[in-house]
């Protein structure tokens, strides 16, 4: 499978996923069958760059990393817009890495839409475009026969939907609960140290790890942006965000952290998606009392997990990294496998 990438964002996760490629050029070719030319990289920031012959990715990473635009670098052509990209660059594997908008999920929304219509393979990050339009555009990708993955919206690149793909397949799953959002499990696990909410907030925004409104992260957005694309993709719902019942940290006091502790348990802030009594899909958040012997309950600092219900393997945890350049850039890559599979079949 050969495919020509455009890369629409080029930032930390866009990066990620630039050095893995790089780093994993060889085993992509003698295991998967995949090999990848980059053609276009268009970044608000950073400037485009396009070339149907290839352009030097490495080259790319090396100036986005010093702060400098891509411009300087070899292409064909420079300056495109995102859709002029998409349109005009031969990619068939668009990576949509732009940054995230919860409230009508653009720019992201547009281009995943003009790629897909185009019958263009996307994989994405980008939990907006995700969480608010799901269905309709999976109907684009089922139409135009161009495939959508997103692993990366929920967990990073610790596996949830591709999963299904492989070890899971075939399991039917009644509900999923966990945690998806590091920076208020940063929070809580600090809070039981006795460390201030503030104080903890400053230091997932040092890590990278706060949404760049952090209110996205303590009330409960982010996680029901999450919980909703879970709903949408495994109980065949079309919840949106702001559906989805949401209490997020900001009113869970250092005394209530504590006295947790005291009652043999933790409060996490919990996500869940299920099937109600009458088969309908449902969602919520909301920081929730567990038990020591809850496998949530031990998840300290900016680690996730998700617990998924199954009727094959009864209950499965996953256990991993939420974010960062190389677990999010891991997403990416293994969105791509998913696809060079799929289309193999
Ligand atoms: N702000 C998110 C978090 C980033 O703290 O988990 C990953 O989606």
């Amino acid at each position: 499978m050969r495919f020509d990438i455009a890369f629409i964002g080029f930032g930390t996760v866009g990066r990620g996923f630039a050095d893995l490629l790089l780093e994993k050029r060889e085993l992509l070719k003698k295991a998967y069958g995949i090999e990848w030319k980059v053609v276009a990289i268009s970044d608000i920031k950073g400037g485009s760059v396009m070339d149907p012959k290839g352009i030097d990715l490495a080259e790319a990473v090396r100036l986005a990393d010093s702060g400098n635009g891509i411009e300087g670098m070899g292409g064909e052509k420079k300056g495109l817009g995102a859709l002029e990209t998409i349109r005009e660059s031969g990619a068939n594997f668009v990576v949509e890495v732009t940054w995230t908008n919860i409230k009508d999920g653009e720019p992201g929304y547009s281009h995943i839409k003009a790629a897909l219509e185009m019958g263009k393979h996307v994989a994405t990050t980008n939990k907006g475009p995700i969480s608010l339009h799901y269905r309709e555009l999976m109907r684009i990708s089922s139409e135009r026969g161009g495939r959508l993955r997103f692993e990366g919206t929920v967990l990073s690149g610790t596996p949830v939907f591709n999963l299904f793909d492989g070890p899971l397949a075939a399991s039917g799953v009644s509900s999923i609960r966990g945690i998806v959002n590091g920076t208020t499990n940063l929070i809580l696990s600090e809070m039981e140290k006795g460390r201030t909410y503030s104080e903890v907030l400053k230091e997932a925004q040092r890590m990278g790890y706060a949404e760049a409104d952090p209110t996205m992260d303590v009330e409960g957005w982010d996680a029901a942006a999450k919980a909703a694309i879970l709903a949408n993709h495994f109980f065949g719902a079309d919840i949106k965000p702001d559906a989805v019942a949401r209490r997020g940290i900001s009113g869970v006091t250092l005394e209530e952290v504590t006295g947790a502790i005291r009652k043999g348990g933790r409060i996490k802030l919990i996500a869940k998606a299920w099937r109600g009594d009458r088969g309908e899909a449902r969602a919520e958040v909301a920081p929730t009392w567990l038990p020591a012997s809850d496998p949530l309950a031990s998840i300290g600092g900016v680690t996730n997990a998700l617990t998924f219900s199954t009727d094959t393997l009864g209950d499965i945890t996953i256990v991993g990294p939420g974010a960062g350049r190389r677990a999010t850039g891991y997403a990416l890559l293994s969105d791509m496998i998913s696809i060079a599979r799929s289309l193999a079949h």
